[in-house]
């Protein structure tokens, strides 16, 4: 295991030590699926995001990008509780806002962005590079200590590449896809916009399984990303109900985002089960889900608007 500069492994506490193990490249023991960070969200948030009313009202949103939450703060949400079963989220979270208080537009895509960056099928070198680490290190370190301890110790002790590699997901759109599903990377005045705005938000971490955790408070809008295409359909109605009564009378949930999507499409096995609408729709019909479509990400990718992706769709409707 890497010896961190001016520090034994008793200063670090069990999720940073994880970290430094995930990055020496060791298996960690716990059996997580989900500890890899998205660097970016893989859905087109953008394509779904105005179906949802956001401004001052609340948000629980799970992702481990943390794009979820940003780009509900760009409409205004300020109330926003993170719920992710990946414990490294907040550190990224914070990594990212300092970045945004800090670096230039393309500052910032030139730190995160690595798989097809600059172009497809190139992978960046100079993701997470020390020069953009050291303009942004002193605001990260106002933000949040511990997050500031924990890159500054991974960057100084691995290669930038290495991190990445072991870290996070693969899974990563090209730059059109990015910038198009994330509004506050549409161009750089909104960037400026989340800028400005992101100073005065307060996002509360929740480390947690959804289909356990007990929040106490509840929300006008959740979204459980495409979590459900993970979980049979049982155990994604276990995560459900574990969180529907989290949704304030007449607040809308993102039950589950979909994929190439539309009511009709045809189910093919290999998919996972909750794309098979007909048994879906059966298993939720006490909640009269709607079906919201919109350009998916492989429509941006291949400028096809007829690629549609979608969420499922639940409206707490009270009079
Ligand atoms: C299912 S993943 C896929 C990526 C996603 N499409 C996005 O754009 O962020 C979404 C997030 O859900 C988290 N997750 C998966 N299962 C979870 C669970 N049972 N409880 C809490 N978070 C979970 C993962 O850690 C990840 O950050």
């Amino acid at each position: 295991m890497a010896i961190l500069r001016g520090a034994t492994m008793e200063n670090f506490s069990k999720v940073e030590r994880d970290i430094i193990m995930q990055c020496d490249g060791m298996i960690l023991s716990d059996n997580n699926r989900f500890k890899f960070i998205y660097p970016f969200a893989t859905e087109n948030i953008d394509g779904y995001i105005n179906h949802f009313n956001l401004k001052n009202k609340s948000l629980l949103t799970t992702g481990s990008s943390a794009d979820q939450a940003i780009n509900a703060c760009f409409y205004g949400c300020n109330d926003i509780t993170v719920v992710d079963i990946n414990p490294y989220t907040k550190f990224y979270y914070y990594l990212k806002r300092a970045a945004i208080m800090t670096l230039n537009y393309d500052e910032f895509l030139e730190f995160f962005r690595y798989k097809n960056f600059p172009s497809t099928f190139k992978d960046n070198n100079k993701v997470f590079n020390s020069e953009s680490f050291d303009k942004l290190k002193d605001t990260l370190r106002l933000l949040d200590y511990e997050s500031y301890l924990i890159w500054d110790e991974l960057f100084q002790t691995y290669p930038k590449k290495k991190i990445r590699d072991r870290l996070f997901e693969m899974d990563e759109g090209n730059n059109d896809e990015i910038i198009c599903s994330n509004t506050y990377l549409k161009d750089e005045e909104s960037y400026l916009k989340i800028r400005d705005i992101i100073k005065k938000l307060n996002i509360k971490f929740i480390i947690g399984d959804l289909s356990k955790v007990s929040v106490a408070k509840t929300y006008d809008n959740i979204w459980l990303s495409n979590i459900g295409t993970y979980y049979t359909i049982d155990d994604f109605k276990i995560i459900f109900d574990n969180i529907k009564d989290n949704l304030n009378n007449n607040g809308k949930m993102l039950v589950c985002y979909l994929y190439k999507t539309k009511r009709n499409t045809k189910y093919i096995d290999d998919w996972g089960p909750i794309y098979n609408l007909d048994e879906t729709f059966k298993v939720f019909k006490d909640y009269n889900l709607d079906i919201i479509n919109f350009i998916g990400t492989t429509g941006i990718k291949f400028k096809d608007n007829d690629i549609k992706d979608a969420i499922l769709l639940y409206e707490k409707k009270v009079k």
